[in-house]
């Protein structure tokens, strides 16, 4: 089977976040043709468009490194029912200058964890709005609503309930045959 290269945002910066302990989990759970590994945000500067005719160097390395993968796999949290602005702004940057869109064609997944029982649900709509019209193909099911109790995940990703192990493994194979069959028609522009 094809390997395929999966970038994914953490949407938090916070140092004890539970969607990168989220993000930890779905790593060590994706099957063997995903190659994950994090793209980083925390270093972005504001996104302005005065930068569009000469990028930062982080800003470069970042839309780089999101044009390079076959896929993008976000791990949200929901702030004030949207997505954290820190994630907005990431997005904002690989999306600039008009026309040089890293995310066009780019297949996407979305997914995230909150205490709360709605398990960032309405923070993932508004993401998945901004993702149509960056226009990546978005894997629409499964959805995935994870609501985090204590312990659910270890710090090194562990997850300690077998029904979420069983659904997230199952997340991540969905994940990659949708990569596959969207780069089998939409085959990735070098
Ligand atoms: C600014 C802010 C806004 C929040 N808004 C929401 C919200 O709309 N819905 C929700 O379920 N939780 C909300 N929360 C609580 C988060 O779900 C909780 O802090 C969670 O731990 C964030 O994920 P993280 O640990 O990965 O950063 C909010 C937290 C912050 C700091």
């Amino acid at each position: 089977m094809a390997k395929y290269e999966v970038g994914y945002l953490v949407g938090s910066l916070a140092s004890n976040s539970i969607n990168r302990k989220l993000a930890l989990a779905l790593v060590n759970l994706s099957p063997p043709e995903l190659d994950l590994r994090e793209i980083p945000i925390r270093d972005l500067p504001l996104y302005c468009y005065d930068y569009d005719s000469d990028y930062p160097d982080v800003a470069k390395r970042f839309k780089d490194a999101i044009a390079n993968v076959d896929a993008v796999l976000f791990v949200t949290p929901e702030y004030n029912r949207s997505i954290p602005g820190a994630l907005k702004n990431a997005i904002d940057w690989a999306s600039r200058p008009y026309g040089k869109n890293a995310f066009t064609r780019k297949p996407s997944a979305v997914i995230g964890t909150s205490p709360g029982s709605i398990g960032t649900a309405v923070g993932q709509q508004h993401l998945r709005s901004i993702l149509s019209f960056c226009n990546s193909p978005q894997m629409n099911a499964p959805e995935a609503y994870i609501q985090f109790t204590p312990d659910l995940i270890k710090d090194d990703g562990e997850v300690t309930r077998d029904s979420t192990a069983e659904f997230l493994t199952n997340y991540m194979a969905e994940f990659r045959t949708f990569i596959e069959r969207v780069l089998t028609v939409l085959p990735r522009q070098r």
